[in-house]
This record gives structure tokens, sequence and C-alpha cells, in this order.
């Protein structure tokens, strides 16, 4: 089906029309939205965006408007999306979510420069076949990170400059970046990053570390040991993809406290609870003490700026194309009805810090 693209000046000024004229049947049924429980406790709830919902769908549209105060590309900022072919670059979509996010008044997360995953097919080709060595692949990395950043520069509070960089167990994750050069990419990354814009905060991401383990220790070290060194490692962000099928994450708070301890900002990234479908009761009112919990420590430490949901939808998820038979991960329904999660978290921002 042809894509059609509303130029952002129109997409926003509709968006505009809509999310203030917005249906009170659409409209969750809590008296204040999110984004405005949100501001009365200084801090930034924000979402994931799907960049063709946002542009196709007028429901989507209207409740990342109404419901966030911060945004994040959940896929058109990476690098296979701005950079497609080596050298030709292609901001469109990344800028129509920064236009969009202007026009309703929303900060903007990037999401994320370094990662192993959704790397332009030139660049993993390129390392494959040994046509890029080590010594231009670091020159590689080093454009894209300045073009990047530079591009975005004053309109990105917060970068994620590497993600997933460790396992589980504590150790570095043997990606091309790794194998091609060594555990010094990180550093260079950062640095990089903040030489094209000084402003805004840089930070590491990664799954599995909401609480203290070996892979939270890990980054707590990497980051200890950096800042050190002067490298501008500013914050830590806990992405917060959990299930129900497991136990909340012991130690949340101390994590978030010892890193901010550092002097560290941090954040919650990308915040959903899956569970196993059909969908009952039981399984929303657990899901909605998860989101909760998480969300606690992040108001119960200064340090943690921004609590974003990895969409909001349970209409548009990355979990059902992953985990099969799971879903149901985000705060409202297929329907955009609030379910447990979502008044949790309004009564979460409710409550403040
Ligand atoms: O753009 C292509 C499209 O042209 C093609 O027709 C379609 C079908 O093959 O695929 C589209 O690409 C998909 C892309 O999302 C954009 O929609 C990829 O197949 C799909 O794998 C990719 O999934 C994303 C995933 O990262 C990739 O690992 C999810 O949407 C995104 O939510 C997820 O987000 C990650 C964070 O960036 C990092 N933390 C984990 C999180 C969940 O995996």
């Amino acid at each position: 089906m042809k894509h059609f693209r509303m130029p952002a000046t129109v997409l926003l000024s509709a968006a505009m029309l809509v999310a203030g004229a917005q249906s009170a049947s659409a409209r969750p049924v809590h008296d204040a939205s999110l984004r405005a429980l949100a501001d009365r406790a200084d801090v930034r709830i924000g979402a994931a965006v799907d960049m063709t919902a946002l542009v196709d769908e007028t429901d989507y549209r209207r409740t990342t408007a109404s419901e966030f105060n911060s945004v994040t590309a959940e896929n058109v900022m990476k690098w296979e999306s701005v950079e497609p072919e080596r050298g030709t670059y292609d901001w469109s979509k990344a800028d129509e979510l920064v236009a969009f996010a202007r026009a309703h008044g929303q900060a903007v997360r990037g999401h994320t420069l370094l990662w192993h995953n959704q790397l332009p097919a030139w660049l993993t080709a390129g390392v494959a076949d040994g046509s890029i060595d080590a010594k231009e692949l670091r020159g590689i990395l080093h454009k894209h990170v300045t073009a990047e950043v530079s591009h975005f520069k004053g309109r990105i509070y917060q970068w994620d400059v590497v993600n997933e960089v460790f396992n589980d167990d504590g150790s570095l994750r043997d990606s091309l970046w790794l194998q091609k050069l060594g555990p010094s990419y990180i550093a260079d990354t950062f640095r990089w990053a903040h030489a094209a814009d000084p402003k805004a905060k840089l930070f590491l991401n990664d799954y599995n570390v909401e609480g203290v383990n070996a892979k939270s220790t890990a980054y707590y070290e990497l980051a200890r040991d950096l800042r050190k060194q002067g490298v501008p490692v500013q914050g830590f962000g806990i992405q917060g993809h959990l299930s129900i099928q497991y136990g909340f994450p012991g130690d949340v708070s101390d994590n978030v406290a010892r890193f901010a301890k550092l002097g560290m900002q941090t954040a919650f990234t990308e915040v959903d609870v899956r569970m196993a479908l059909p969908v009952d009761s039981e399984k929303l009112a657990k899901q909605a003490t998860y989101f909760r919990g998480l969300l606690d420590a992040c108001l119960g430490s200064r340090s943690c700026k921004s609590f974003t949901v990895w969409g909001f939808t349970d209409k548009h998820s990355w979990v059902p194309g992953v985990f099969t038979g799971e879903g149901a991960a985000t705060l409202l329904d297929e329907e955009y009805a609030q379910k447990p999660a979502y008044t949790a978290v309004a009564e979460g921002l409710r409550e403040g810090r």
C-alpha cells in the first residue's frame, strides 16, 4: 500500500486541531492527563512513538499529544533509518517527530546513536566482508555520531548514546563494535556526542538492569570509571521491559540511588509490562503494580528526570511480534481505553515525589 506521508506542517496543524477538539469518548476518563500530572510532579512522562501510526491514525496522534510531555523515536532515529545508504542521510521521519514535539510542547529523547541492532546493511556487510576495516569503521562511527547529534543539536534533551552493550552476566556484549574497535568505542562515542551537542544529557541504556544485579553493576562500574577519566557519561537509562511472568526486580530504588550518587541522571526509558494472553483482571492488576513500582523508583529520586513507556496502546506494541502468545504490555488497550496500569501511573504521578 502506498504510504501517504502528510507534510509535517499539515500534520501538525491537523494534529493541533484534533488535539484541541478531542472527543470525550476517546479522552481517558481520568480527570487529568498524564502529562498534566507529570508537570506537577516535575518529571517527564514519555512515550516511544511509531511514526507510521502518528501520521496515519488520529487517535494515536491525539493521545501522543495529550498524554505525554516527552517523546522518543521508536525507530526513526536509528542508524538504518537515518543513513540507509552510506553518506546519504534521511532525517525526514525523525524531523517530523521533532516538529510534532515542538508543536505540542514536548521534549525529545534521542534513541539511539550506537547499537548492535538496526544498523544499515552497507555497514554490517562491509564489516562482514572485510571491506571496512577497524580504522575505517572507527571513522564511520565518528562521522555518524557527529552527523546525527549535530543535526538535532539543541532539540534532544537526553540521548541514548550506547544501547545494550553488556550481557546479563556483566561481560561486554560481543558485538561488531567490540570485536573491531575494542572497549574504547564506548568512551569515544560519548566524547563525540558531547562535542556535537554539549547540552544534551548522554545516557547508557539497557534492559534487565532495573534492580541491583551483575549487569547493572557492570554499568555502574563502567560509568564510575569513565566519569573519573572525564568521559561525559551523564545518565543511566533503565529500559524497564518487564513481564508479570517473572517477579518484580528487587532493589530498584537502591540501583537508581547508586547512579545518582555518582552525580548521574537516571531515566526509565522503555517501560512496558507484558503478559501471557489472554488478558484477565488478575494479570492486569499485577501489571499495574509493576508499572507503579518502576514509577515510584523514578519519583523517589531527584536524579530521575523522565519515565518513558515503550508504546502506550496495545494496538501498537513490539511485544506480540517478538514474544509469541504474549502482549497487552502497555497502558491503554487496543481501543485506547485506560487499563489499571494507566490508573496506577496516574495515581503515582498525582502523589508525586
Ligand atoms: O521498516 C521495515 C519495513 O520496511 C518492513 O516492511 C517491515 C517488515 O519487515 O519491517 C520494518 O522494520 C521493522 C522495524 O521495527 C520498524 O518498524 C523491523 O522489522 C522490526 O524488527 C523493528 O522492530 C523494532 C525493534 O526494536 C528492533 O530490534 C521495534 O519496533 C522496536 O520497538 C524495538 O525497540 C527496541 C529498542 O530500540 C531498544 N530496546 C529494546 C526495544 C525492543 O526490542
